[in-house]
Order: structure tokens, then C-alpha cells, then sequence
């Protein structure tokens, strides 16, 4: 069942090239650059008209949520807003019949979004799920939705979800960008394009295992970890540190790196190891100078950069490389090597990778 692998969640982290296909396949026809969603297509004016989008989440779901967000907002010009399902639902939130609300679960059975879908449909807002398992609580109570196709998850850190999520999210972003004529033609021809190189890019990315490996030997004994990115992969420092905690019980925090200055810098000494998202697009200079900053405090850096980058390798204890892609896309690939990363320390660390105390698969009590 398990494949040949020692457990689901390595299982899972290999299955991403095939669950991201499985997700954009059918929907997405790239040659003749047209996107396919039923259950966008036949609400489109609902999403072409609201005020607002509103995505309502938890954990991994909603650092998926963060990542629509900036897509969202670069490619459609729709106001964005992510919550915690949890804050969402009880703290009378402004939420009118203009709004779309957008509810992410791999699941589908989470007490907190649950509710707060049924407070946004009170309000009178349309809402669409994002939901993995078919015929799941949530994927009923929305008013419309597509799935992603990842295949079961089992292991209880989300790994494929995560990624197939941000696919269904990316495309829902493309197609209302294409009708509102946010983006260009060629533009969008683009995005459709490198959009179809992902899969063998993830499986490329998925080739520094080894790699991965013997860094997370190195840093397996670190009580703390800090993450660092910016933009597009400040959702994915979040979900890098949130992975090591949940399966490795490593005390671990995500930063939009620019914060660093503003308190966690404190933290830096030797011990303190720092994991940096730098791919050469997202403000790469200034992720450059944040990195000279934590050298200079005695941090170890261990950055995931674009291949061929020269500078960071300079100056980074180890880089872990992801091909070039468009950076809207990034976090497809740079999320993988974090979810090594978590994943090899804490069979190192000898703990219960597929099962980790105190957690189940699906949050039911509220
Ligand atoms: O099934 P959901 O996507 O609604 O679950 C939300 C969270 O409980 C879930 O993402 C949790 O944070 C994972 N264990 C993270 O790996």
C-alpha cells in the first residue's frame, strides 16, 4: 500500500508530479489556451462581478489560501482576503451577497471551515469549495467547487494537497484573468505553458533528495528553525516551518523575510538554523542582504535558489536548486525540498512520520 516507500507521507511527496497533472489535466487545454472548470464556468459572473474574494482555510489549506491570494490579486485585479475558518466564523465578519467566498480543505471535513461556509451562505455569499475527497461534507455544502485530484492522502502532514490546491486555485486565477482581460494573451499563453512543465519540473526538483538528506543530518539535532521568504513563497516559509513542527516536533517559525528585522533576528546565533526561499525573481536582492545578515550573526543558511544562481551559493552553508520557472509558479517546486527537509529529520529523529501525536488526518471537533 505503501508503494515501496517507508511511509505515506514520502509516498505522497513523490506523487506530486502525477497529482498536480491529474489536477490541471482535462481542465487545462494549453495549445489551444482555454481553461475548463465546470463549476467556475457556470458561476462566472458571480466571480467576474463580486466585490471581494474571501478564502476561508486551516493550516496547510490556508497557507494554500495565502499563495491565491497574491495570484489572485497579480493576475485578476479582485480584492483577496485569507482567514483562519476558525476567526472567520466567530467574529461577525462584513460578508455580503457580493462576496465570494472560497473554502480549501483537503478533507472536506473540518469543523471550522464547515461552520464558516454555513456563515457565509447565512449572509447570502456564493461559496465555492476546494475540496479533495469526493462527496466530503464541505464539497457539499458549497454551492459549486472543483476538486483537486490528488488520490487519497493519508499521511496527516499534507504534502500532495498542499501543492494540488494551489494548482486548482492557480487555474481558477487564470481563467477569470483571461475573461476580465487582466492578463494578456501571450501572457496567458505563457502561464499555460509553463503551467504544463510543472510536473517534470517537481519531478526534477524531487531529484535533490539525496541532497536533502544529508542536510537534514546535519541540522537534525536544532531545537529551532526559522523560515524565511518573500512574496509568493512568504505562504511557503509558513508551510516549510509548519510541516517540521507537526512531524518532527522542532520548535520552527515561517517570516516574510523583510519581518526578520523587526524581532526574529534576535533569535540568530549559531545554533539557529534558517531556511531561505530565494529564487532569483522574487526581490532577490533584498533576500540576498537578509541572508549577509544572518551570516553576519552567526545563522546557518540554508536557502532553496534558482538553478544556476551564483551569488547566494556564495554565501549559504547549503542551496537545495529548483529549476527556473515563471515565479507565480514557484511555489510548486520550492515547497517540495521543505517537505524533504521535514520529512527525513524526523525519521532521523525517530518519530511517527504518518501518525504524529496529538493529530488526526481531519480536524472534526472545533
Ligand atoms: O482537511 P483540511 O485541509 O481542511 O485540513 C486542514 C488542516 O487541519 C491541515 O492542513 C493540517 O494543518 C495538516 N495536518 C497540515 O499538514
Amino acid at each position: 500500500e505503501k508503494g515501496g516507500y517507508d511511509h505515506f507521507m514520502l509516498k505522497e511527496i513523490y506523487e506530486q508530479p502525477r497529482a498536480i497533472l491529474d489536477t490541471f489535466r482535462g481542465r487545462m487545454l494549453s495549445n489551444e489556451g482555454i481553461i475548463r472548470m465546470a463549476g467556475v464556468d457556470d458561476n462566472i459572473e458571480k466571480f467576474l462581478n463580486a466585490n471581494r474574494i474571501l478564502i476561508v482555510a486551516c493550516g496547510t489549506s490556508w497557507h494554500a489560501g495565502l499563495v491565491a491570494e497574491y495570484v489572485f490579486e497579480n493576475l485578476t485585479r479582485i480584492p483577496v482576503e485569507v482567514e483562519y475558518a476558525s476567526e472567520f466564523r466567530y467574529r461577525n465578519p462584513v460578508i455580503t451577497e457580493n462576496d465570494v467566498v472560497i473554502a480549501i480543505s483537503q478533507s472536506g471535513e473540518t469543523a471550522d471551515t464547515l461552520a464558516a461556509i454555513k456563515l457565509a451562505k447565512s449572509k447570502g455569499a456564493f461559496v465555492f469549495g476546494v475540496c479533495n475527497v469526493v462527496g466530503s461534507s464541505i464539497s457539499r455544502e458549497t454551492d459549486a467547487g472543483a476538486y483537486t485530484h490528488a488520490g487519497p492522502e493519508i499521511g496527516v502532514a499534507s504534502t500532495k494537497a498542499f501543492t494540488t490546491q494551489i494548482t486548482v486555485l492557480t487555474l481558477i486565477a487564470l481563467k477569470l484573468a483571461q475573461k476580465k482581460g487582466t492578463v494578456s494573451t501571450s501572457e496567458f499563453h505563457t502561464y499555460l505553458s509553463e503551467m504544463d512543465a510543472i510536473p517534470a519540473k517537481v519531478e526534477k526538483t524531487l531529484k535533490s533528495d539525496n541532497h536533502v538528506k544529508t542536510i537534514s543530518n546535519i541540522y537534525k539535532d536544532a531545537t529551532n528553525f526559522l523560515y524565511l521568504g518573500r512574496g509568493y513563497n512568504f505562504p511557503v516559509a509558513l508551510e516549510g516551518a509548519l510541516k517540521l513542527k507537526e512531524i518532527s516536533y522542532i520548535h520552527a517559525e515561517g517570516y516574510p523575510a523583510a519581518e526578520m528585522k523587526h524581532g526574529p533576528i534576535a533569535l540568530i546565533d549559531e545554533q539557529m538554523p534558517v531556511v531561505v526561499i530565494a529564487t532569483r525573481k522574487g526581490h532577490y536582492d533584498k533576500v540576498v542582504s537578509n541572508i549577509q545578515e544572518i551570516k553576519s550573526r552567526k545563522g546557518k543558511i540554508i536557502a532553496v535558489v534558482m538553478q544556476g544562481d551564483k551569488t547566494i551559493k556564495k554565501i549559504a552553508d547549503y542551496v537545495i536548486e529548483i529549476p527556473e520557472t515563471l515565479e507565480l509558479l514557484t511555489p510548486l517546486l520550492t515547497t517540495i525540498p521543505l517537505q524533504l527537509l521535514s520529512y527525513y529529520i524526523a525519521v532521523m529523529r525517530d518519530c511517527n512520520v504518518d501518525q504524529p501525536r496529538n493529530l488526526a488526518k481531519s480536524v472534526t471537533v472545533e
